[in-house]
């Protein structure tokens, strides 16, 4: 049976894969310090609260459970406040990455993903975007995945160590049978908050700018369900030891604006979604989607929850508490 240390397995993506490893005959170990992660996502594993910042836990928890494979999630992961807190991001993102490393090397773990951001490309010159395309991020939070995708193919080149790493556009919706959830808190994305201004939970929706060049005004991304992430994961797993260090794109390869996810919680609801119109935010490409195809053809990643209602409809099912 694989073992895997799921660092932050008790965050949003982080939870959806331990379910998803489990289903697949994999035992999670989470690793996560619950600043933003819930004790009650954890449930297919062993959860060991701790800090990837503590060199001493990380060493202990590898020498105790010998995983065969680390998945790092934990970091910190929201654009506007890596603006103002930049030296906190890059410590946690940064230094926990070459903490995580160098346990990795002390205990003979050779495997990991690590996760990345479509944040590291900043304003493309072009979409759909390719894995090769120019790497500028336009905030704390991207060049940090940045630097950490650097440190990952650095340490790879010196230490026996072979790597996935997932560069996801915007994960959102939330496992069908409504048994986990996103929950952040402070929420700032944008599914959930038109889901809770539609039932009333919430205040109206800021809409962030209204004058980007794209089809109807506002931002445009790729909104990919966190279960067809999860699952990536568990291919990449089976692809890690057999295959060459690579970098991957997970997006459905296809943008959806602000105001057309807007337009389908109001669909999925039945209810209006009240909008207030306010300024860009400061960190937001206009338009970011993927291409997909090299997901598609290295570990046959075909997403089968993406699609916007898909999307919706899970995301409002357990922000209900049903399912
Ligand atoms: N938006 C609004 N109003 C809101 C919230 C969001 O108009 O109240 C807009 C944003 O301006 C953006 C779009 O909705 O254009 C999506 O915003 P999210 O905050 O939901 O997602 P982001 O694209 O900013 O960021 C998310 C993750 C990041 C990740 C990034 C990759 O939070 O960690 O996707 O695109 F890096």
């Amino acid at each position: 049976m694989t073992s895997v240390l799921v660092t932050g397995g008790a965050g949003y993506i982080g939870s959806h894969t331990c379910m998803a490893l489990a289903a697949n005959g994999m035992t999670p170990i989470v690793f996560d310090n619950l600043f933003r992660g819930h004790a009650d996502f954890v449930r297919w594993g062993p959860l060991i609260v701790g800090d990837i910042l503590d060199q001493a836990a990380l060493n202990d928890t590898f020498a105790r459970y010998r995983p065969d494979a680390v998945i790092h999630f934990a970091a910190l992961a929201y654009v506007g406040e890596s603006f103002s807190n930049p030296m906190t991001y890059y410590k946690n993102n940064v230094s926990g990455l070459v903490n995580i490393i160098e346990a990795m090397v002390k205990n003979g773990t050779q495997n990991i993903i690590l996760s990345s951001s479509c944040t590291i490309y900043g304003i493309p010159d072009t979409v759909p975007i390719p894995e090769n395309a120019p790497q500028r991020p336009i905030s704390p939070y991207g060049r940090s995945k940045l630097f950490c995708e650097q440190i990952l193919k650095d340490a790879a080149a010196s230490n026996d160590l072979n790597f996935v790493i997932f560069r996801y556009f915007n994960a959102s919706g939330a496992d069908a049978s409504g048994d986990l959830s996103e929950r952040h808190d402070p929420e700032t994305h944008l599914v959930p908050l038109a889901i809770d201004a539609a039932t009333n939970e919430g205040p109206a929706l800021p809409i962030f700018g209204s004058d980007y060049a794209t089809t109807d005004g506002t931002c445009e991304r790729d909104f990919i369900h966190v279960s067809d992430l999860a699952s990536a994961h568990v291919e990449a797993i089976s692809y890690l030891s057999k295959n060459a260090n690579i970098a991957l794109n997970l997006g459905t390869g296809r943008a959806h604006s602000v105001l057309q996810v807007v337009s389908a919680v109001e669909r999925v609801t039945g209810r209006p979604v009240p909008l207030t119109w306010g300024p860009r935010r400061p960190g937001d490409p206009p338009i970011l989607f993927s291409d997909p195809t090299l997901a598609q053809r290295l570990l046959r990643f075909r997403p089968k929850y993406s699609d916007l209602e898909t999307i919706i409809e899970t995301a409002w099912r357990s922000r209900r508490g049903q399912g």
